[in-house]
């Protein structure tokens, strides 16, 4: 199964129902916290569950560089040795992971020593100021490409101040390596958000004991060890939305995902279709997400939605692409400071499969009513956007599309061309 993880590209023949039930990875953002958090912990924590993908992979990775001992037991349990011994011994390579390098670059703010932290050539393109500005701000010297904005970054940490800070964007990781860095700071540490995010950090710091504080959109940590503890990593709800938008674009689809994160701030999407009139249940005390096929209707994103479905929007275009009527997406300028610009990428994603969609600055007009075609997709080495494309392939599009910069997937979800194919009865093979 190996060839289709890291097939430079995909070929999926459709079309056909989504129908079953299933587990997806472990929750991304709660992987990379899990080791973090555990590396800066006083003993050895347990993490099961964590994600495979390589961006946490690379996390891992990162942790065995500051003297941290990680192993990897048969069934997947995961064991971290803190703390943190020293500055990584070597440059932290993040690969493609957003999440990875700026909440690594919290903790390397926060120890005494020197750190070079860089990633693929699409994470070097990715801004990243908004978390040197603050970093500076508290005391560390932090350096990089164009001026310090850009990776790879160099960071000579320690003797660190507690500061107020606002950052300009809706961010976790911009919150959460404040928060990481906070933990070795004078004083207290606090964030004051423009839109409330996932609460990640702050629910782990908590389990790992630490002195964090949570009052609507303002979170203060204060210095302090961390202990060792044990973390159970749900699966992971952003991985669920393709299957959820799977059971959405066919008649007679039916899905069910077990075992997903149900805390703050992840699973807005189901709101979303909600709106659009999906037939779509999220049970909050089991993590249970069931679909059914449904009549959709178009929907209006606006700034205020869009905070809570980042990851979402690229699965989301597409269920608004068959929905009845014009889908209008606005105030998501952020979504161009991702994996890849998800504004250009999506829009393009959405055209090639013959649907009307176009650009605009901060958003996108999305015609929905679409009967879509076998199309050639380019990923743009973004992992969402190729998933998009392959759910909309194996349901809904006749024939053979084909997605290029397939190998993106392994970043966040090895196995999912095979899920695609029990669920779907699509054919999936390695494409040309
Ligand atoms: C994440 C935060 C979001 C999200 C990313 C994971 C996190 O990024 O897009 O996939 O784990 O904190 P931003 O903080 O840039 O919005």
């Amino acid at each position: 199964m190996d060839t289709l993880n890291n097939a430079a590209s995909l070929c999926v023949t459709g079309a056909g129902p989504a129908r079953g039930s299933l587990r997806v990875p472990g929750d991304k953002s709660v992987s990379h916290r899990a080791l973090l958090l555990s590396a800066l912990a006083r003993g050895t924590s347990t993490i099961t569950g964590l994600s495979l993908g390589q961006d946490v992979t690379h996390t891992r990775r990162a942790v065995e560089r500051f003297g941290v001992n990680v192993t990897v037991a048969g069934d997947g349990t995961v064991r971290v040795a803190g703390p943190v011994r020293h500055e990584p011994d070597d440059v932290l390579d993040h690969g493609n992971a957003g999440t990875g390098i700026r909440l690594t670059a919290g903790v390397c703010a926060g120890i005494d020593g020197f750190s070079v932290l860089t990633g693929d050539q699409y994470l070097r393109r990715r801004p990243m100021e908004r978390v040197a500005e603050p970093l500076r701000a508290m005391g560390a010297a932090v350096d990089g490409r164009d001026g310090g904005r850009l990776a790879p970054l160099v960071i000579r940490g320690g003797n660190l101040t507690g500061i107020t800070y606002a950052p300009r964007e809706a961010s976790a990781q911009v919150k959460s390596a404040l928060l990481l860095a906070g933990l070795s700071a004078r004083g207290t540490t606090t964030v004051e958000e423009v839109h409330p995010t996932r609460r990640h950090t702050e629910e782990m710091l908590e389990q790992f004991g630490g002195r964090v504080s949570v009052d609507g959109a303002r979170v203060s940590v204060e210095a302090g060890e961390l202990t060792a503890t044990d973390v159970v990593v749900p699966g992971d709800p952003s991985q669920a939305a393709f299957w959820a938008v799977a059971a959405l674009l066919a008649d007679e689809a039916e899905v069910t995902v077990e075992g997903l994160y149900t805390g703050f701030g992840r699973s807005d999407f189901v709101q979303i279709l909600q709106r659009m009139g999906a037939d779509i249940d999220f049970d909050l005390t089991t993590g249970t997400l069931s679909v059914r096929s449904s009549r959709l209707r178009a929907v209006e994103i606006t700034a205020g939605d869009v905070p809570g479905i980042v990851d979402e929007v690229p699965v989301l275009a597409m269920a608004a692409a068959v929905a009845e009527g014009t889908t209008v997406i606005s105030g998501a300028a952020e979504l161009r400071a991702k994996e890849s610009d998800r504004i250009a990428s999506t829009t393009r994603m959405l055209n090639a499969f013959g649907v009307s969609a176009s650009e605009t600055e901060d958003g996108m007009v999305i015609e929905g009513g679409a009967r879509l075609r076998a199309a050639r997709v380019d990923s743009h080495g973004d992992h969402r956007i190729a998933m998009a494309a392959a759910v909309a392939g194996a349901c809904a599009a006749e024939g053979d599309t084909v997605i290029e910069g397939w190998d993106s997937v392994a970043t966040s979800y090895p196995g999912f061309a095979r899920q695609l194919m029990e669920l779907t009865g699509a054919g999936v093979a390695p494409g040309a």
